[in-house]
């Protein structure tokens, strides 16, 4: 597949070690890695209210660069795998990378979506599997975080909890700009990736501390480029644990 060769040749450009347990995206992924994900995705089942008819996830991160973008096409994937209608939606508005990394064109896509609401999702459907829709972020808007809490973005999301089984929403860091924080309120939770021996102690702490000040539900993290191998997955308590140890 195009975009699954592409994503190795990013890969091997940038910092992160050349660790195989860490290849990503596909159902030809090395073992290791596809486990890492399928285990994120049964999780994040686990962690999720059972009454929830389309749980909206919300992925972000402290800073840029620690995986928002991978883990977000790797969970909606393995989600739709698993035989479940799948939207995965690239709400990074500023620098959007999905439609890039799946090698797909970037426009029309959400920003434009909120402004015209009769778009057909069955544009958006995916290549890779039937199951699983993309939708790229669009033409980038001048206000991001006003459209992400807008309540057009909010009906939107309640007309698209209509037609998927999960909405998975790939977000810009925390710390740098507040639309992670801006759509919070209409998510089910958020998954907050942390990549190790990257981000620091301080930046984590910041971004849990205003994720707590506006009462985003988080659901867990994910330890990205974790030395236990691959990334793995915490619920919020153990978070708490990781805390109290430092
Ligand atoms: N587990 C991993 N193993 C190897 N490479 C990875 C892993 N996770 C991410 N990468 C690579 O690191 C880079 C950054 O990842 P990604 O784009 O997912 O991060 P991001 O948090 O979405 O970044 P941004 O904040 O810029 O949107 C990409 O080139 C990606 O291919
Ligand atoms: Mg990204």
């Amino acid at each position: 597949m195009m975009f699954f060769e592409k994503f190795f040749k990013k890969k091997e450009k940038n910092s992160f070690a050349a660790n195989e347990n860490v290849q990503a995206l596909h159902k030809n992924l090395p073992f290791t890695a596809s486990e890492q994900y399928r285990m994120l995705r049964t999780n994040i089942q686990f962690t999720l209210p059972a009454n929830v008819k389309c749980p909206v996830i919300g992925v972000t991160s402290s800073i840029r660069g620690e995986g928002k973008s991978t883990t977000s096409v790797n969970l909606s994937y393995m989600l739709a795998e698993k035989g479940h209608r799948v939207l995965l939606i690239d709400a990074d508005l500023r620098l959007p990378s999905i439609a890039k990394k799946l090698d797909m064109k970037g426009a029309p896509g959400l920003s434009n979506m909120l402004v015209s609401s009769n778009m057909d999702m069955e544009e958006f459907k995916s290549d890779i599997h039937d199951q699983w829709y993309i939708l790229p972020a669009g033409d980038i808007p001048p206000n991001p975080s006003e459209l992400l809490g807008s309540e057009r973005m909010e009906k939107l999301l309640d007309t698209l909890k209509e037609q998927f089984d999960y909405i998975v929403i790939d977000l810009p860091p925390v710390n740098l700009v507040t639309d992670a924080i801006s759509i919070s309120n209409f998510l089910t939770g958020m998954i907050v990736v942390v990549r190790e021996n990257y981000v620091t102690k301080h930046d984590v702490d910041n971004c849990f501390r205003q994720m707590n000040l506006s009462n985003v539900n988080i659901l867990g993290f994910v330890m990205n480029e974790s030395s236990q191998g691959g990334g793995t997955y915490a619920r919020r308590k153990n978070y708490k644990y990781y805390k109290k140890e430092q």
